[in-house]
């Protein structure tokens, strides 16, 4: 029997996990329905987190180009170069409409049935839209996403203490921004109003920015964030606020001392948390951890039959491809077939300039759990084609195992780490060494060949540096 209402699978979350879920299942055939409150598809991050954020710091990275490096590049600027925030803004949501757009398009011509509402868990397969309608579903697959975390002493009021959602639609540059957290996104939405004119302040507990990444990498990142304005405070703790001579201040301690940072506007990024609120989880016997996480077997499956959960919800990393492959991984595995995910091999970025990128182990890692490995490293100095594009600083990392030159991890500081670090990623997932990397033909001349390199010097054999 089959009806408006009753699926094979049913999805609550349009998100990166949920949308790319919802078109496997309907590739592979089976009745599926997507479930999402908000108006458009795309989850977290199509409408307010890597989409919107990636416009941004490509329209401030154009500004900087133009205010501060055109003339130096020969490129006369006559008159005044100045900013226009209310175009900015306005480019940067037509490129969330038109993804979100997209997304909307594939869900509707792959036949899925779109629901627009709150999905609640009712039992037995059911679920309630807005408490209004009801489907049915065999297998049901939780992607609702995560939210914004809080510090105590500093609730968010979605105006002055703000959270990345507002960050990225703020109507004029603040002229202090404080971003508490040096993060993924406390460095990138830090770098767009720093180069937008803000004087803005990081402060961050632990002893280094970008703190998944090794220290040498941490270390190349902090200076370059130096030189281009952003006042960065590590091994800071922020206290709270205080008002100084009428104007907001955010309190931080740092080895015993009181630190004050005035502030406009502060911009909370100190991780985020899974959301399942309202989701029902107690009608199917589903408990969180005490970090809100839904705790899944190696299948995806949740402790309740045939409720399965994917993407910021579950362990490992908060990133959005995370989440699409546990999508497509988990369509497969409800039709029968053998989705997989590798977790070894996901990459990590942060889109500041110069990017970083990383993927596998990193040589810390490797010293903690007692794996020999082979370093090889190349500074983006010896590289032809960052010279003749300015973009010297950074460097490429290779970690191979001591005993096999397999590639355990990678690391790149570079202008478009983003893309490059697909090379090690492939390699990786195809288990190849250092010396495959030193081996494998580079066009000449890219930033690409600082890989090759690095991976020439796990063996002492790099040809451009000493
Ligand atoms: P989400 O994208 O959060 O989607 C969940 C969806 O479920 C939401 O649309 C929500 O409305 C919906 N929902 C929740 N509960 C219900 C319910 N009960 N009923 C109906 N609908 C519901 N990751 C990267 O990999 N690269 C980046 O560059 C990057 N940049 C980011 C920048 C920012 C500012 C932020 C905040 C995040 C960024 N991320 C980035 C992280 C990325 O956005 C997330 O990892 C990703 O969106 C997770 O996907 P998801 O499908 O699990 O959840
Ligand atoms: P994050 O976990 O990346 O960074 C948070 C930082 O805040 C850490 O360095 C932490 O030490 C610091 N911190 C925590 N509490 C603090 C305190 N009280 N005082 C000072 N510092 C404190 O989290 P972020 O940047 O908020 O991002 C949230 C999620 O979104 C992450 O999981 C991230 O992966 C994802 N994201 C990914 C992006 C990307 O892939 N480029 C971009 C933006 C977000």
């Amino acid at each position: 029997e089959s009806s408006n209402n009753q699926f094979e699978v049913a999805i609550i979350g349009g998100g990166p996990g949920g949308y790319v879920a919802a078109i496997r299942c309907a590739q592979l055939g089976l009745k599926t329905a997507l479930v999402e409150k908000r108006k458009t598809l795309g989850g977290t991050c199509l409408n307010v987190g890597c989409i919107p954020s990636k416009a941004l710091l490509h329209t401030s990275e154009q500004f900087v180009f133009a205010a501060h490096h055109a003339a130096e590049a020969g490129v006369e600027i006559d008159g005044q170069v100045s900013l226009n925030l209310e175009t900015v803004m306005k480019k940067k949501d037509k490129v969330v409409q038109q993804l979100t757009g997209g997304v909307d398009m594939l869900v509707k011509k792959r036949g899925i049935t779109r629901f627009d509402g709150h999905g609640k868990l009712l039992g037995d397969g059911k679920i309630a839209i807005d408490d209004k309608e009801e489907i049915t579903a065999k297998n049901i697959i939780l992607a609702t996403g995560s939210s914004v975390v809080d510090l105590p002493f500093l609730p968010q009021d979605g105006e002055t203490i703000v959270s990345s959602d507002q960050a990225i639609a703020f109507d004029s540059v603040p002229e202090n921004l404080v971003v508490i957290g040096a993060g993924a996104i406390g460095l990138e939405l830090g770098s767009v109003w720093a180069r937008y004119g803000s004087k803005v302040t990081v402060v961050e507990f632990l002893p280094k920015v970008a703190a998944g990444y090794d220290d040498d990498v941490s270390k190349l990142l902090e200076r370059s964030f130096k030189k281009q304005g952003l006042s960065i405070h590590t091994n800071t703790k922020v206290t709270g606020t205080k008002e100084i001579d009428g104007k907001l201040n955010v309190v931080a301690e740092k080895k015993g001392k009181e630190l004050t940072f005035p502030a406009d506007k502060v911009l909370v990024a100190v991780g985020r948390k899974p959301y399942t609120e309202n989701l029902g989880l107690d009608s199917v016997g589903i408990t969180p951890t005490d970090r809100g996480f839904i705790e899944i077997d190696d299948h995806f499956k949740t402790s309740a039959d045939g409720i399965f959960a994917i993407g910021d919800i579950v362990r490992g990393p908060m990133l959005a491809h995370k989440a699409e492959e546990e999508g497509v991984a988990i369509a497969e595995m409800i039709a029968g077939k053998a989705g997989h995910v590798n977790y070894d091999v996901i990459p990590n970025v942060i889109y500041t300039e110069p990017e970083v990128a990383g993927v596998g182990i990193t040589e810390a890692q490797a010293k903690d759990k007692g794996i020999a490995v082979k370093v090889g490293k190349f500074p983006l100095t010896g590289n032809g084609r960052a010279i003749a594009s300015d973009a010297t600083d950074g460097m490429v990392k290779i970690i191979a195992c001591a005993e096999t030159d397999k590639i355990l991890g990678g690391q790149i500081v570079a202008k478009g780490a983003s893309e490059m670090i697909s090379e090690i990623v492939t390699h990786m997932e195809y288990g190849g060494s250092a010396e495959d990397l030193g081996r494998t033909v580079h066009a000449h001349p890219t930033i690409s060949e600082a890989i090759k390199e690095a991976g020439l010097a796990v063996d002492k054999a790099a040809i451009h540096s000493l």
